[in-house]
Formats: C-alpha cells, sequence, structure tokens
C-alpha cells in the first residue's frame, strides 16, 4: 500500500488514545509523540549549552537520551556553581539488567559533576502493586540493585539511598500532606480507571520521593533533575502539578526530568525482567551472557551475499544497541563499527564475537567489583526489617 510522504500517524490520532501508563508493559515505541502531546522537549537542544559547561554524557551525545523538561536548570546550576540533586527511583522486581544500567549510569555522571544523589527504592510500590512479596523486594533491592550500583562506581559521598518504607519523617509528612491536593478525578485521567488504594500510595509516595530534596530538611536543593524512563511521565506531569499547589506553602518548585530510550530485547520487542533472553543481567556468567549475545537478533539479512551488497541496518539491531548504550564509550570507535555494518564489509558473526569479546571483559572486571560492594551494602541503605 503507497501512503502519502505527509501522512503521519499522529496526525490522525485523537490524544486520548495515547496515555502513558507506568504499570503496564507495553514498549513504547512513538517517541515522537512525548513531544507533540506531552511537551517533552528534544534533548539534542540543550546540548550546545550543556557543552559549555560538561562533556555530555555518552547517551546524551548519540540520543538515547532523547527527552528533558527544564534541563535548562540544571544547565544553570553547573553554570552559576549552585547546588542540585539527582532524584532517582528503582523497581526491586528482579534482577537488575544492562535496560536497568542506563539510569545508574546517568546518576554516576551527575555525581561526578557535583550533583547530590538521592535513590528511592520503590518498595512499597513494588509489594502494593507489582505484588512481589517483602523478602524478595528487599533482597533484589540490595543485592541486585544497590550492590551493581556501587560496583558500577556510585560513590559514598553526597549519597541518599533509601526504602519508601524507611526514611526520614519529613518525607512521610510531605506525602501525607499531598493527599488534600490530589483528586481522584485526576488520578483517573492521568492513571486510568483502575486506580486503588495500592496505586494512590505509590503514587503519593513517588510525588514525595521526587519533591523532598527541596525540604530544607534534606538540604533544600531548589534544582533537582529526575532522570527517567518515558513511561514514568505520567508521574512527573503529576509532580510538576503538586509542586504548583504547594509552592506558596512549601515552596516547592517543579523538578527537571530527562527521558532516554529503553533497550530492545534481545530477540526483538521489548526488553523484560521475566524473560531471561531477553537481557543479560549484570550478573549473569560471562559465558551465559556471550551464549545469549551470540543468539540475539541482529540488524542483519537474509543471506551473506545480501548484506555484503546492501550492508546491515544497525539501527534495528540489538547487538549495535548494547555496543552504543553499553560497550563502547567512544564515539570514533562505535563509528567504526556502524561503517563497517552499514558498507557492508563486517558481516553478523564477526560483529557478535567482538561485541561477545567487549562484554566478556566487561562483565568480568564488573563482578569482580562487585564482590567487594556486596560487602559494603549495608552500609549505604537502611534495610527495613520486614
Ligand atoms: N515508579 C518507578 C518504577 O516503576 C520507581 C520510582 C519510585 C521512581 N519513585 C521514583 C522513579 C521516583 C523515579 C523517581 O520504576
Ligand atoms: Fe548488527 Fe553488527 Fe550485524 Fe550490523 S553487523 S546488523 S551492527 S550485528
Amino acid at each position: 500500500m503507497l501512503i502519502s510522504q505527509s501522512f503521519h500517524p499522529s496526525k490522525v490520532l485523537p490524544i486520548v488514545a495515547f496515555r502513558l501508563d507506568p504499570w503496564s508493559s507495553e514498549m513504547i515505541r512513538e517517541y515522537d509523540k512525548l513531544f507533540k502531546y506531552f511537551g517533552i522537549k528534544p534533548f539534542k537542544d540543550v546540548l550546545p549549552e550543556l557543552r559549555k559547561v560538561a562533556e555530555p554524557h555518552h547517551l546524551m551525545r548519540r540520543g538515547i537520551i532523547f527527552g528533558h523538561r527544564d534541563f535548562e536548570k540544571v544547565i544553570d546550576a553547573l553554570k552559576t556553581g549552585k547546588k542540585f540533586a539527582i532524584l532517582t527511583g528503582l523497581m526491586p522486581s528482579g534482577r537488575m539488567h544492562f535496560g536497568h544500567k542506563m539510569v545508574i549510569d546517568q546518576v554516576i555522571y551527575y555525581q561526578g559533576l557535583g550533583a547530590e544523589i538521592f535513590i528511592a527504592i520503590a518498595d512499597i510500590e513494588a509489594y502494593a502493586v507489582r505484588k512481589i512479596s517483602r523478602k524478595n523486594v528487599i533482597n533484589y533491592a540490595v543485592n541486585e540493585y544497590v550492590a551493581n550500583y556501587l560496583a558500577l562506581g556510585l560513590k559514598r559521598e553526597r549519597l541518599h539511598v533509601y526504602f519508601q518504607s524507611n526514611y526520614a519523617k519529613e518525607y512521610y509528612r510531605l506525602l501525607q500532606m499531598f493527599s488534600r491536593k490530589v483528586t481522584m478525578a485526576e488520578l483517573r485521567d492521568i492513571y486510568g480507571e483502575d486506580v486503588g488504594p495500592g496505586k494512590i500510595m505509590s503514587v503519593l509516595t513517588q510525588m514525595a520521593d521526587i519533591l523532598h530534596p527541596q525540604l530544607k530538611h534534606f538540604g533544600g536543593f531548589d534544582v533537582v533533575l529526575v532522570p527517567v524512563g518515558p513511561d514514568q511521565d505520567p508521574h512527573l506531569r503529576l509532580s510538576r502539578d503538586v509542586a504548583d499547589r504547594y509552592a506558596s506553602e512549601l515552596g516547592l518548585k517543579r523538578p527537571a526530568s530527562t527521558y532516554h530510550r529503553f533497550m530492545t530485547g534481545l530477540m526483538g520487542g521489548k526488553m523484560s525482567s521475566s524473560k531471561p533472553e531477553s537481557y543479560i543481567a549484570l550478573t549473569d556468567d560471562p559465558d551465559v551472557a556471550v551464549a545469549k549475545l551470540m543468539k540475539a537478533l541482529t540488524g542483519g539479512r537474509p543471506t551473506a551475499a545480501e548484506q555484503r551488497r546492501l550492508g546491515g541496518e544497525p539501527e534495528k539491531c540489538p547487538v549495535y544497541e548494547m555496543l552504543s548504550y553499553h560497550l563502547i564509550t567512544d564515539d570514533r570507535e562505535l563509528e567504526k563499527v556502524y561503517t563497517r555494518c552499514k558498507s557492508g564489509e563486517m558481516l553478523c558473526g564477526q560483529c557478535k564475537r567482538e561485541a561477545a569479546e567487549r562484554l566478556r571483559k566487561f562483565l568480568e572486571e564488573h563482578q569482580r567489583r562487585l564482590e567487594k560492594a556486596r560487602n559494603i551494602v549495608d552500609k549505604v541503605v537502611d534495610i527495613p526489617d520486614f
């Protein structure tokens, strides 16, 4: 079927057809709509200003972090030397894999630029909405997430890692106060019809996560950046409104946020914790990890002859994603892979073998650091006893 050049589905879809649901397991394909309907701005537009004060992270340079709200506030803080904070959250619902690594890579980058770091462990959300047992939640949070974060290079200075169920009283006061100025109508509008107590609790808790670093008790940070995947944007939008509603009472300001692309699963489709063949975990045995990578889908052609003639399609290739998101930080190195693929000079077998070498080296080094990290997790976070 021929479709005219000017046709684009977003031109004909009504707005209601596109609601982001932070609890659905759907894959977000149409990042364009986030700009169009939700007012997220392209990250590439702030890159030149950021470059004046700091070297952008490779996830930024490559468009993997593709959108933002109010990132100018962060650039301004970097320019003027004003203190700023990063707040993000993790869902301890299974093993930590490379898809989860992106957010912590960003956190580590900002910590290196002087930011104060707050990391919320969403144990209440995991328990109430994802229905995971307390024992598993705590185990995943500590032994998968926090341990891997430290092994990836998160420093203990200017770091606050907390469980949503086990934090300071000022945080709970904020959460309780928020109950006054959020309505059921708006929660249904943002999150869908089936919002019940578990989701309401999780949403209010997440509002407190996002906004609490602004309270004097936690350092009084007026500039707070929240790096997330786009599925979390409904929470960010609500937190901006909540900040406005408490502007005079508590002096709250709107948070800034950035959005990164999700990784594709190794076999195509969504990368999902419930499908071990779709991801590589940071604790996968290197042999197992390499075997998964060797089996992955590629952007290669059906036959070698065709690939030599037409070249591969790195933009559709999960192996290329692993390289560009995680395994090659040097842009020139990555460009070499890209051109060798595009020109048909390199076939997927060779490319995978090279990627597998990088992966093996990464995991071996990471897992050595992990041993040490495991010994200090309990110094970094106060672990709830049930
Ligand atoms: N809801 C987030 C998730 O599903 C976890 C989370 C809790 C979070 N609090 C947060 C994320 C604050 C960002 C900011 O992964
Ligand atoms: Fe992917 Fe590499 Fe094959 Fe290109 S050559 S399609 S990057 S596996």
